[in-house]
């Protein structure tokens, strides 16, 4: 079955220029993760569940008991692509074979069993990685199927091989550059670090030489930060849907130090506190989390949100970290506690971008509805200072900086807008940019403002004249074009 190709262009559009998942684009990522990753299999559990526990009169069956829920729950990360823990769930033969510690299955003896074990909390890390426990009833059909010798498919029964969800991967027909997706001066200002598809390159802000290139990142990396004493750089990301990802790079050797794993859904915004002890993370699943920076180990699941939170930032003396969502607010968490403070709620869409004044006794947040908003943040409450419609379209980035004089906006108008901060009466434009600017960073002398764009371009901007200080730099090189053909599957 064909279909029409502009309907086509139009959920593509959206998707391959979704690195801010657009409203469009929304409706569509939460059909594809409700219905096709829940629904179906949900029924199938939910009628089965309490009649096989109750009749007992049959062993659960792999086929119909236990594959449903494997392939709700685990397969993301555990099939033949992903296999982390080197485990592999897409058959019966491969569970049985079993990863890094051998099978996870003892048929007889659920007890002696890793995966049970891992199902229960009683070996770490808890299994599904990252997500809610199972419900009681699936761990109880799990540990029922193994008990009764954890019988494989009958012979008479057709399997089909257990996959992720299927994801729509848009291929390109054209040599594509990766968008810039995130961009970081280091602390010393000689560094500039930019975050694309898989990699994250580290350039020379002096003569815009790419010096290193950090691969093997799961996804785009969407969000950098650096460790205050400039030794480490934090990465996040991960894969849309499936889970998020932040990498630990050692800045000077370019080593790999640490990889964490967590969200249920890639990771939007990170940052590191004022201390380097703690790395925080929003992602599209809608928590936003805390983690210690040495041991990886996370420390606080914030949940509050009702959306997805796009931008994270701690406050100056490190003591609270703040959280802006689609959900329209921006919300206040005490660090030591993991507790929600308060919320800030004026935003009538939602929010992209957020940074504390450098003195930390306010906060600015702006996104979908064009509009920056400046809270003055007190002990209990906060309460909305300015507002200012300040550009003609989306919000996608913001920079607070110069000592707090200057606030920075790039937009989806094209523009990148520098405002008195006190009074957010404009200052300059810097107009008419090839592609949006997805991300901004200024160096920390104050010199320089790096804008990274959608199209794959960076230019640095001398904030004395506000004139671009060489052409435009190309972070990364095009990469070739994956079958065109394959374009025509995803449609049908
Ligand atoms: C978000 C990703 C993710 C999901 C979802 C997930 N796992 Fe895992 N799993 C991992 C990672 C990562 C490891 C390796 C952990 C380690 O050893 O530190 C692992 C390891 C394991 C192991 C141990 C393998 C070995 O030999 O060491 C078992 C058993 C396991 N998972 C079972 C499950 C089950 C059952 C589910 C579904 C209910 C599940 N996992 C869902 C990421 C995931």
């Amino acid at each position: 079955m064909g279909i029409d190709v502009s309907l086509l262009a139009l959920i593509r559009k959206p998707l391959q220029r979704g690195l801010k998942p657009w409203p469009v684009v929304r409706p569509l990522r939460f059909a594809m993760a409700s219905g096709l990753l829940v629904g179906c299999w949900a029924l199938v559990i939910s009628s089965g569940v309490f009649e096989s526990l109750v009749a007992a009169a049959s062993p659960p069956s792999f086929s119909a008991d236990i594959a449903p829920i494997l392939q709700k729950n685990c397969v993301a990360c555990h099939s033949s692509s992903t296999k982390m823990g080197d485990l592999v769930m897409d058959s019966y033969d491969a569970l049985m074979k079993g990863g890094i510690h051998g099978s996870p299955i003892v048929p007889h003896n659920a007890h002696g069993s890793r995966m049970a074990l891992m199902l229960e909390g009683r070996v770490e890390p808890r299994m599904p990685f990252g997500a809610d426990p199972l419900p009681a009833t699936d761990i109880a059909m799990i540990e029922a199927w193994i008990d009764a010798g954890a019988p494989g498919p009958a012979a008479s029964e057709t399997t089909k091989p257990l996959t992720a969800a299927p994801i729509p991967e848009i291929k390109t027909e054209v040599p594509v550059v990766s968008p810039v997706a995130a961009v970081k001066f280091s602390p010393d200002g000689k560094l500039l670090a930019v975050g694309g598809y898989r990699e994250v390159r580290l350039l020379d802000p002096g003569t815009g030489k790419v010096i290193a290139t950090l691969s093997g990142h799961a996804d785009y990396v969407r969000s950098i930060a650096f460790s205050p004493d400039g030794k480490m750089l934090a990465a996040g990301g991960g894969p849309p849907q499936q889970w998020g990802e932040i990498k630990i790079w050692d800045v000077q050797s370019h080593q790999l130090l640490k990889t964490i794993q967590g969200h249920n859904d890639c990771i939007y915004s990170i940052a590191w506190s004022p201390d380097g002890k703690l790395i925080a993370s929003g992602s599209y699943d809608k928590m936003a989390k805390l983690w210690d920076a040495s041991s990886g180990k996370e420390l606080f699941n914030l949940k509050d949100h009702i959306d997805a939170v796009f931008a994270v930032a701690f406050s100056p003396d490190g003591k609270r970290l703040a959280t802006a969502s689609q959900d329209r607010t921006v919300k206040i968490w005490d660090i030591a506690t993991g507790q929600r403070l308060y919320s800030l709620s004026d935003a009538s869409d939602g929010l992209t971008a957020l940074a504390y004044s450098p003195s930390g006794d306010r906060i600015a947040a702006a996104g979908y509805d064009k509009t920056i908003y400046i809270w003055r943040l007190g002990k209990d409450d906060g309460h909305l200072d300015q507002s200012l419609i300040a550009d003609e379209d989306s919000i996608l980035s913001l920079v607070w900086g110069l000592g707090g004089k200057v606030i920075i906006t790039s937009s989806s108008d094209g523009s990148i807008r520098f405002r008195d901060a006190a009074t957010l009466d404009p200052i300059r434009v810097i107009d008419h940019q090839p592609d949006w600017v997805e991300a901004l960073s200024m160096s920390p002398d104050g010199m320089r403002l790096a804008a990274g764009r959608f199209n794959g371009s960076l230019s640095l901007y001398d904030l004395e004249n506000y004139k671009e200080v060489r052409g435009q730099i190309m972070a990364f090189e095009p990469r070739q074009p994956t079958a065109a053909n394959e374009n025509k599957q995803v449609a049908q």
